[in-house]
Formats: structure tokens, C-alpha cells, sequence
């Protein structure tokens, strides 16, 4: 090996190490709280009600920096919430730390104080904890009916008892969707939720295309916590079917990154006409200088 390689070798291998630690090594200092605070006991039984409001909160206001697994690996760097050495301490300690903040971590106090120990029932329910906590099982039935001129899609959620009697989902979080290649496309851009009965019912877009027979797959699916994921989808002939011709017509004047060689975004043409042409104006400089050096020692 030259020296050379040696360095570099060298040099990248100390660069992985450095990285490797630089996400590894994401530690807090201890944050001690007072024993008075850590004494303080969760008023609010851990049911899954309570966990799955916890989940709601945690999701709109701590997963930016403590991510999705709350293993503290956001977008902002933050304590890693998942491990044991973090479920070991008391509810009290917890709610304490949402309350005062420290560092990049924000006070919570504005939250209130039933939203803060609703957030430390869902901590404490991750990880191992979680067992203990019986997802509900649920089924769907998806149904349609045409209002005049409307046509209408309704999903009816039921919870199966452990009696085996059904009941149904009142209040939960649950959404509609149309198939598309590329994941799911939802029909309603507002959160849905379902009303006493158990139902959701919307008005289908008329304008979505579909496939050559103008069939549509439409999705439902249940998105509470409390549940098990259930799922119901069915094929409707609702698509407007599209004439042949009608993608390239459609899409003639757009540009845009997906849409291949054809229609490539200006921009981004330009760009590449520009490195392309910087690139070939480069080889063709030290060509010419290549060619100067051999005339110069031809004369010399
Ligand atoms: C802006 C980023 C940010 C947000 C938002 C945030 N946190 Fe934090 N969190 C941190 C950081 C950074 C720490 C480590 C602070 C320290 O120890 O100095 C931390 C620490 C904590 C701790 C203490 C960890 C331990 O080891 O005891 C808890 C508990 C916590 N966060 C919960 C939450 C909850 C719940 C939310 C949402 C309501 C939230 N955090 C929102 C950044 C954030």
C-alpha cells in the first residue's frame, strides 16, 4: 500500500468512527428533579383512552425532535424516550421535566396539566409496557349510495366485544382513501371521525380518474390508537374514465422532475445544459493545453 493509501484509509476510517459516534452519542446530562415533584402521582388511570389522547399530543408536539419511535432521533436531536432507563423513573419525574423544559426542550406547561399526564401514560406505554396494553378489535363495513346526483361512500366501523356482540366505534379516528400507485390518496383532507353510529360518510369526487374500465379501489381504515388496524376496500366503477389519449393531453404543458426526458422543468435543463457545456469547455481547455505543451517541446 502507498502512502498515500495509507492516509486516506486512515482519514476515512477516523471520519466513519467520528460520524458513527456523533449519532450514537447523543447524551443528555442527568436532570435531577426535586423529590417533592417526583413524588407526585398520575391522577389518571392508564386506560387507552387516556394513552391514545397521550399518542395524539405526542404526535403533533414532541415526535419533530424525539421521532417517531421516540428513541429521541427527530429531526432535532433529543432524549431517546424508549429505553428502560428512561421508563424507570417516577411519573412524577416526568411530568415534572414536561412541565420546566430544559435546554432545546420546551416547557409544556401551556398544555395543562391533563394533557401533560396523558403524555406520561403514552411514554410509559411504549416499549415493554405495551403488552400489557390489549388492542380492541375492530371490523369495518364499507358501503355506498347515491344521494341525487351525489354519490356517496360510507365506511361503519364496529367493535367486537369479547362477548362476540358488535358495537359500534363512536368518536375514533379513521380515514378513506382512493388506491393509487404511489400509496394511498385521502379523500378528505380534513381528519375524519366517526359519529355514533360508527360512520363516515362522504361525498365521492366525480373527478378522479381510474383505471381503463373507470374502476376505482377505494380504502377505509380505522386509525385509532385503542384498535387493532383494520382495513376494508372495494372496487367502484366511480372513475371517470379517461379517453384515450387524455394523460398526454393532460400533462402536455406541465413540467415537472417525474415526468421524464420530455418534459424536464426548465430550470432544470438549463442547469444541466450549463454543466454539461462547463464539463466539455473544461476538456477541450486542457486539450488545448495538452497540445501547447507538445508543440513547446517539439520546438524546443
Ligand atoms: C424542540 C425539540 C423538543 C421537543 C418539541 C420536545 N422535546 Fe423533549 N427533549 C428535547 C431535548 C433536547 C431533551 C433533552 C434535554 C436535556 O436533558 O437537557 C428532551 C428531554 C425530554 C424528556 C426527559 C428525558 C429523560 O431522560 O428523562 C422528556 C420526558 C421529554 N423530553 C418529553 C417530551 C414530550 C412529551 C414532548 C412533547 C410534548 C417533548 N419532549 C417535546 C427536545 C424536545
Amino acid at each position: 500500500m502507498s502512502i498515500m493509501k495509507q492516509t486516506k484509509f486512515y482519514i476515512l476510517t477516523i471520519v466513519s468512527i467520528l460520524m458513527g459516534f456523533s449519532v450514537l452519542a447523543i447524551d443528555f446530562p442527568p436532570w435531577d428533579v426535586p423529590e417533592a415533584e417526583a413524588a407526585k402521582e398520575n391522577p389518571l388511570p392508564m386506560e387507552m383512552k387516556y394513552i391514545s389522547e397521550g399518542a395524539a399530543l405526542y404526535n403533533t408536539q414532541c415526535v419533530a425532535c424525539h421521532g417517531v419511535n421516540a428513541d429521541g432521533m427527530g429531526a432535532i436531536p433529543a432524549a431517546n424516550l424508549s429505553t428502560d432507563a428512561f421508563r424507570e423513573q417516577s411519573d412524577g419525574s416526568i411530568f415534572h421535566k414536561l412541565v420546566v423544559g430544559r435546554g432545546t426542550m420546551p416547557s409544556f406547561k401551556a398544555l395543562g396539566d391533563e394533557s401533560l399526564w396523558k403524555l406520561v401514560l403514552y411514554l410509559r406505554s411504549l416499549g415493554e409496557d405495551l403488552e400489557e396494553v390489549v388492542k380492541k378489535k375492530a371490523s369495518v363495513l364499507l358501503s355506498t349510495k347515491v344521494e341525487g346526483d351525489q354519490k356517496m361512500l360510507v365506511a361503519q366501523f364496529f367493535e367486537l366485544q369479547e362477548n362476540g356482540k358488535e358495537s359500534p366505534v363512536a368518536n375514533a379516528k379513521a380515514g378513506l382513501y382512493v388506491k393509487r400507485y404511489f400509496g394511498n390518496l385521502p379523500l378528505s383532507k380534513e381528519s375524519l371521525f366517526t359519529d355514533e353510529e360508527g360512520k363516515i360518510s362522504l361525498p365521492f369526487p366525480t373527478d378522479i380518474p381510474g383505471d381503463n374500465e373507470e374502476n376505482l379501489t377505494v380504502l377505509a381504515q380505522l386509525e385509532d390508537f385503542a384498535f387493532e388496524n383494520v382495513q376494508a376496500s372495494a372496487v367502484l366503477p366511480w372513475g371517470t374514465l379517461l379517453p384515450e389519449d387524455s394523460f398526454t393531453k393532460q400533462w402536455d404543458n406541465t413540467r415537472a422532475l417525474w415526468r421524464g426526458n420530455t418534459h424536464v422543468p426548465y430550470w432544470m435543463l438549463g442547469m444541466y445544459l450549463g454543466i454539461a457545456g462547463g464539463v466539455m469547455l473544461g476538456i477541450l481547455y486542457v486539450l488545448l493545453l495538452v497540445r501547447k505543451i507538445k508543440l513547446a517541446g517539439k520546438n524546443a
